[in-house]
């Protein structure tokens, strides 16, 4: 069902999750329709790529003209009906299943009926956002990992009635994309999230238990145990409200007192403490 020969991506949602899966779609050739609810936000996500990509230029990873055709295979809108003629639809909104099912159902009267309908959600199930619309064949889930151009990984969430063509045509694109697929089904957390967030609540609780700082956890997981980043950091780059609503979603379903969030972490996003993004979290943000 799903054409092999995709040209045009839409990306709706472009928080730090969506700007990152634009950004690969564009330096990987595709043409882009980035798809935000005002100007303004599309326009601070093209400024965020765009500064990205220079980047890449002054460390001579990309050309400077190639950042130029890159840029320009982006597009912004407001409205979904600019979607129209994408051939694959990626959904990078807030973490609210009511929100996803009214974007999937909205979605499926505007694409083309071979257009493929991805999620990237982190923690919620692929198969009930599929329950939104008509063809849930058609529906597959592709989770990246914060922040998306540098982590390799994609997961490619089979859904309880996505085809194996579609499947495959996420996994290819996936691998287009500069990422080393994995094909997993949809269960709770699919595969990294099912171990990073108890793992990293874990970590949390330790600050309290242990009585130690966050900088001294953060050296204890990257000097002790190879960590690219320390716990706190990485939570405060993920954002604390995404941590947080990933957390109680996997208690929910699973149970396990290591999914729910620590009460630390739960008074932190109450706070507006939410990492980076808010400038405040673990760490103080400029
Ligand atoms: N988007 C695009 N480019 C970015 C970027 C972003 N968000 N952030 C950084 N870059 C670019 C920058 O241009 C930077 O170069 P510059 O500093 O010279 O401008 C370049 O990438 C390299 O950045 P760093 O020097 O910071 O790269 P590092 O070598 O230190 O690696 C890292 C950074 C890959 C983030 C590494 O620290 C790491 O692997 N951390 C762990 C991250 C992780 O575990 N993520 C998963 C989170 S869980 C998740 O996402 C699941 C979800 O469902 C919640």
């Amino acid at each position: 069902m799903a054409s092999p020969e995709i040209q045009r991506i839409g990306v709706v949602g472009l928080g730090a999750m969506g700007a990152g899966i634009a950004q690969l779609g564009i330096e990987a050739g595709y043409e882009v329709v980035g798809r935000e609810v005002t100007k303004e936000l599309g326009e601070k996500a093209q400024e965020r790529i765009a500064h990205f990509l220079q980047r890449k230029v002054d460390k001579g990873q990309l050309g400077a003209g190639e950042r130029g055709a890159a840029l320009e295979r982006l597009s912004l809108t407001t409205e979904l009906a600019a979607l129209a003629d994408c051939g694959l639809v990626i959904e990078a909104i807030v973490e609210d299943l009511d929100a996803k099912l009214a974007l999937f159902a909205e979605l499926e009267g505007i694409v083309r009926a071979n257009t493929i309908l991805a999620t990237n959600t982190s923690a919620l199930s692929v198969t009930e956002i599929a329950s939104a619309v008509g063809t849930p064949d058609r529906v597959v889930g592709m989770h990246f990992f914060n922040p998306a151009p540098l982590m390799p990984l994609v997961e490619i969430v089979q859904a309880e009635l996505s085809t194996e063509d579609v499947v495959e045509a996420a996994f290819r694109i996936g691998e287009r994309l500069g990422k080393r697929p994995i094909r997993c089904h949809d269960t709770p957390g699919f595969v990294v999230n099912r171990v990073l967030i108890p793992l990293l609540n874990d970590c949390l609780r330790v600050l309290d238990e242990a009585r130690v700082s966050p900088e001294d956890l953060d050296a204890a997981m990257t000097a002790g145990a190879g960590w690219p980043m320390g716990p706190c950091t990485l939570v405060d780059l993920v954002g604390i409200d995404v941590h947080v609503h990933a957390s109680e979603a996997l208690y929910e379903k699973l149970r396990e007192p290591r999914m729910a969030p620590p009460p630390r972490i739960v008074a932190m996003r109450n706070a507006g403490l939410l990492g980076r993004k808010s400038g405040r979290g673990f760490y103080s943000y400029d």
